[in-house]
């Protein structure tokens, strides 16, 4: 039988489990440690039920994560794709380990960044809440730190603010159409630099809107995503496995209309 997202060879799930290689997990089965619903299991290459079957080694039940969820400090230079070019991929950041499929699948990247962007990009098998987070359609707000090229008086701060609530009209861009964008929020920190979050995560938004106000991003780094804030002693380049909290804040749904 094919394997099918909540059907999983026992050797596979108990070695993606930190059990060792396939043939250590042989060896465990062979030693009768391995039960599947209380009985042993015979052979270390049937196929186990990841939501019925109850699997436990030497009487310890396993707890199966199936999905992962990294946060990373992406740094600038480096490409949100999985395919290698001019530039470095931000897979080229994992540890070969962490780079392979996983038993939820692929890792995915949850709203790329562009390659001069800087800052909190979430990596996860979990696909459906990859879409969840990062479809239009369901409004999650993303927070990005912005340094402009141009200084901003307070008469055209409060114009900015004013045009960023009530949606940016931003032009087409690359094969991009033009759109006129959700509202978002602005809060400034300097004449030069400012917060915004935005709802969407459409094509160079971020860019686009501040090119749409007359001015020019010169750097640019997302900082939140829905209630999850970057940790800021994640050094760029960094990255590690999201907390049970952090990712609750990731996945709150009151943001997910
Ligand atoms: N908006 C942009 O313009 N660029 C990014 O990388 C993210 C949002």
């Amino acid at each position: 039988m094919g394997q099918t997202k909540d059907n999983v060879r026992l050797d596979r799930l108990l070695a993606n489990s930190g059990y060792g290689s396939r043939s250590d997990v042989k060896g465990l089965v062979k030693a009768g440690l391995v039960t599947v619903n209380g009985v042993p299991a015979e052979r270390s290459d049937i196929h186990v039920s990841l939501s019925r079957d109850k699997v436990a080694v030497d009487g310890q039940i396993l707890q199966v994560a199936v999905h992962v969820y990294y946060m990373l400090n992406k740094p600038s230079g480096y490409v949100c794709s999985s395919k290698g070019g001019a530039n470095p991929t931000v897979f080229d950041l994992l540890k070969e380990s962490d780079r392979g499929k996983r038993l939820g699948g692929e890792l995915g990247i949850v709203g790329r960044l562009d390659l001069d962007t800087e800052g909190l990009l979430i990596l996860t098998t979990d696909g459906e809440l990859n879409h969840r987070l990062t479809s239009p359609k369901h409004h999650v707000p993303k927070t990005y730190f912005v340094q402009l090229e141009k200084a901003v008086s307070e008469e055209e701060q409060r114009q900015y603010a004013e045009a960023v609530a009530a949606g940016v009209e931003i032009a087409p861009e690359d094969h991009e159409p033009g759109a006129v964008c959700r509202g978002g929020e602005l809060e400034w920190e300097s004449r030069t630099t400012c917060c915004l979050t935005i709802y969407e995560g459409l094509y160079h938004e971020v860019k686009r809107i501040f090119a749409a106000l007359g001015n020019r991003v010169i750097y640019l780094r997302r900082i939140r995503m829905n209630h999850l804030t970057l940790d800021p002693a994640l050094e760029p380049g960094c990255y590690r496995e999201l907390s049970e909290q952090e990712l609750s804040a990731l996945t709150l749904t009151n943001h997910i209309l």
